[in-house]
């Protein structure tokens, strides 16, 4: 006899969905956390941000790279790099060339890329950091008079195309192209949330001559 259909709650539940559900918490810390979008911002406190962000995305365009580039679709990362958005914003905001190539990086080795699953994770937090973007770009437009052209380009992210590039970034995360574990993607993306909340939010070391 056939076994009957398993009820609606039973049915396995998108990993999109459950990486939302289970990050939520996670996401409302880094937001905090953050404290971007408030009244009294600065120039020079968006600058600080910015380099906090170059020092975590180019670990993070690397690793990412090296550990599933090769599994997802052609061009799907290389057509998601936002590090020289991220040096175009700082030139802006007034850092030289030798200021953003002495940045500190973020320390690689506190995520595990060796798991797939887990560097998957990581994917999910940084492709979807574009849509709470285009609020932060739309406030430090409004607040600083920066543009997408000048010193608001990595919020800006993809601009029209943001809602295009995340619904495939939710498709890969559906249906993988490699084989998954779902838990170890949720557990990924969470650590990236912590580790990353922890990072953008040290501050950076005061150079000599800075006082
Ligand atoms: C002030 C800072 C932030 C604000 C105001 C913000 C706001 C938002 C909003 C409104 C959404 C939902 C957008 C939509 O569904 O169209 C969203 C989604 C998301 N944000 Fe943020 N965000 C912020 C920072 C970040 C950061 C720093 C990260 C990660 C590095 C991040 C990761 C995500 C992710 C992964 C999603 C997708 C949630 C989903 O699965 O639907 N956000 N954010």
């Amino acid at each position: 006899m056939m076994s009957p259909m398993p009820p609606e709650s039973e049915s396995p539940q998108l990993l999109s969905l459950r990486l939302r559900e289970e990050t939520r918490q996670s996401h409302e810390q880094i937001e905090s956390v953050l404290d971007l979008m408030q009244p009294g911002l600065t120039l020079e406190q968006y600058a600080r941000l910015l380099e906090r962000w170059y020092g975590f995305e180019q670990v993070w365009q690397t690793a990412a790279d090296r550990a599933i580039g090769y599994l997802l679709p052609p061009d799907f990362l290389t057509r998601r790099r936002r590090l020289p958005m991220l040096r175009a914003d700082l030139l802006a905001c007034g850092r030289t060339a030798e200021q953003i190539d002495a940045l500190p990086s973020f320390p690689a080795t506190l995520l595990d890329w060796k798991d797939r699953s887990k560097a998957l994770g990581t994917l999910y937090v940084i492709e979807g950091s574009t849509l709470g973007g285009q609020h932060v770009a739309k406030f430090i437009k409004q607040h600083l008079g920066l543009t997408p052209e000048h010193g608001v380009a990595y919020f800006s992210s993809y601009g029209p195309e943001v809602g295009v590039r995340w619904r495939e970034t939710k498709a890969v995360l559906d249906t993988p192209p490699f084989p998954i574990d779902a838990d170890a993607v949720v557990a990924g993306a969470i650590a990236t949330f912590d580790y990353l909340s922890g990072w953008l939010s040290s501050p950076l070391p005061v150079l000599p001559g800075e006082g």
